[in-house]
């Protein structure tokens, strides 16, 4: 199958997709098992690339994996862990960031990891920083060696007291993973509280751990002996729903997102509403329209959770190259995460892109050398053409943009969004696109 997708433009999107899983907890759900001493079973797993990597990587460590794509069914097998291959969990883990996660879960295990060199989208450095001192802080020796880093753990991993500088997602994973099996208390304070992460301690509870989430993101764990299984089934994708709900907006369509849930998507509603859109929700999901009358422009600031996520951020800025007026939005999470606004712009967007923290409280990226504000001016139609996807959201964005262009635009890359977008094509299509692979 060809790596691009042509796109003719100017048909509102109308029906009803469901969304499964959310990619950025079942993939760190599937790390959990390896955890336990007996058998998981995730359910509504979507049928996406970080899956099926995080699948590889499993069998690789001896993880007998079972997938039923259709139930959405995953079975884990953890009773044969092994140490893999460094070469072929190199070779395997490719674009990924999931494989430092499995540091701590290896380290109880096997008392040792080799953790290639990671992957993932370009929308910022990345560091992993926060990970490595957290893994010192339990008494892992953690060394950098040619591909990637090497871990041992000595002797059992102890319990530790961590203020992240930041209330990074994958650190207070990393955090929660290790702890949960090493001797004694872990604090973690300023931890992420994101609703993925609520939903790994779900399934960490249910294998045996003693988690408790208080006050001003203060997680505290208190290691057991040994975890069993869990049965689980993962929420909602809560950013593949808010980019169909985008991608409604810019499109003047009305979707229906089977699977979408409110309590974890109240902030994205409020801004949607904000800017014109209407939705309706019931037991089953949430329903999202264009309004028929002019779309208003809003000042926007991307936050860690119970913020506007960073993952929202660039399918409705799409929607917002339509709105009347000047939006401004404040991008604080990823100092890098506006480089597909090149391509709008190519496009008839007219968005300008700042080095100041415009519309909102300073951020860690002020006063430095990162584009992360920006104006975007509307309505402004937009004519198809020749795009290459960026990174994951980025190029759901493109596609947005070239679903609400005059003309066929040519879309590039596209293989880099079916690691997060479950059958986007086909769902594209039940929605009336004019799209076509080759
Ligand atoms: C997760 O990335 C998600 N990825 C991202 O989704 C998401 O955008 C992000 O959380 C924020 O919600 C997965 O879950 C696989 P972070 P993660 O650690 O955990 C800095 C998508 O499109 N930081 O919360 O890697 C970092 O540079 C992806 O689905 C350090 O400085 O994000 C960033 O500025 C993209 N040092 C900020 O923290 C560290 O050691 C937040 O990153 C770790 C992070």
């Amino acid at each position: 199958m060809t790596d691009l997708l042509r796109v003719t433009g100017g048909t509102p999107l109308q029906g009803t997709i469901t969304v499964r899983g959310a990619k950025n907890f079942v993939s760190k759900a599937m790390v959990a098992s390896l955890l336990g001493q007996c058998p998981s079973v995730l359910r509504n797993v979507p049928q996406i690339r970080d899956v099926s990597v995080v699948s590889g990587l499993l069998s690789l460590h001896g993880v007998d994996v079972a997938y039923n794509p259709e139930a959405g069914e995953l079975r884990l097998d953890p009773s044969n862990v092994k140490r893999g291959e460094t070469a072929e969990i190199d070779a395997h883990a490719g674009a990924s960031r999931i494989p430092i996660l499995f540091c701590g879960p290896l380290l109880h295990r096997l008392g040792e990891a080799f953790i290639p060199d990671l992957g993932g989208c370009h929308i910022g450095d990345r560091p992993i920083d926060f990970h490595l001192e957290a893994l010192r802080g339990f008494g892992a020796a953690v060394e950098k060696g040619e591909g990637g880093i090497y871990l041992s753990a000595p002797r059992r991993l102890r319990g530790t007291k961590m203020a992240l500088p930041y209330p990074s997602v994958g650190a207070t994973e990393q955090l929660l993973l290790t702890a949960v099996k090493a001797e004694g208390l872990t604090e973690i304070s300023n931890a992420a509280i994101e609703p993925e992460i609520i939903d790994l301690i779900c399934v960490l509870q249910k294998m045996g751990a003693i988690i408790s989430v208080d006050t001003d993101r203060v997680i505290r764990i208190e290691g057991v002996d040994e975890l069993s299984g869990y049965d689980h089934t993962a929420l909602g994708d809560r950013i593949e729903a808010a980019s169909w709900a985008s991608a409604a907006l810019a499109t003047g369509g009305d979707v229906t997102v089977r699977g979408a849930s409110q309590a974890s998507m109240m902030t994205f509603l409020n801004t949607f509403r904000k800017v014109g859109g209407k939705f309706h929700i019931d037991d089953d999901g949430i329903s999202f329209r264009h309004p028929g009358t002019q779309l208003q422009s809003i000042v926007l600031e991307t936050d860690v959770h119970p913020g506007f996520m960073t993952d929202w951020q660039q399918p409705l800025v799409v929607a917002l190259t339509q709105a009347t007026g000047l939006s401004i939005v404040h991008e604080t999470v990823y100092e890098k995460r506006f480089g597909f606004t090149k391509a709008l712009r190519k496009m008839g967007a007219n968005i300008q892109l700042y080095r100041e923290c415009l519309g909102g409280s300073p951020c860690r990226f002020g006063q430095r050398n990162f584009h992360h504000s920006a104006v975007v001016s509307g309505p402004t139609p937009l004519e198809a053409a020749d795009i290459e996807v960026p990174d994951l959201r980025g190029g759901f964005s493109h596609l947005i943009a070239a679903l609400s262009a005059h003309g066929t635009s040519t879309v590039r890359g596209i293989s880099l969004i079916d690691r997060g977008y479950e059958n986007f094509q086909g769902k594209l299509e039940a929605l009336g696109a004019d799209v076509e692979r080759g």
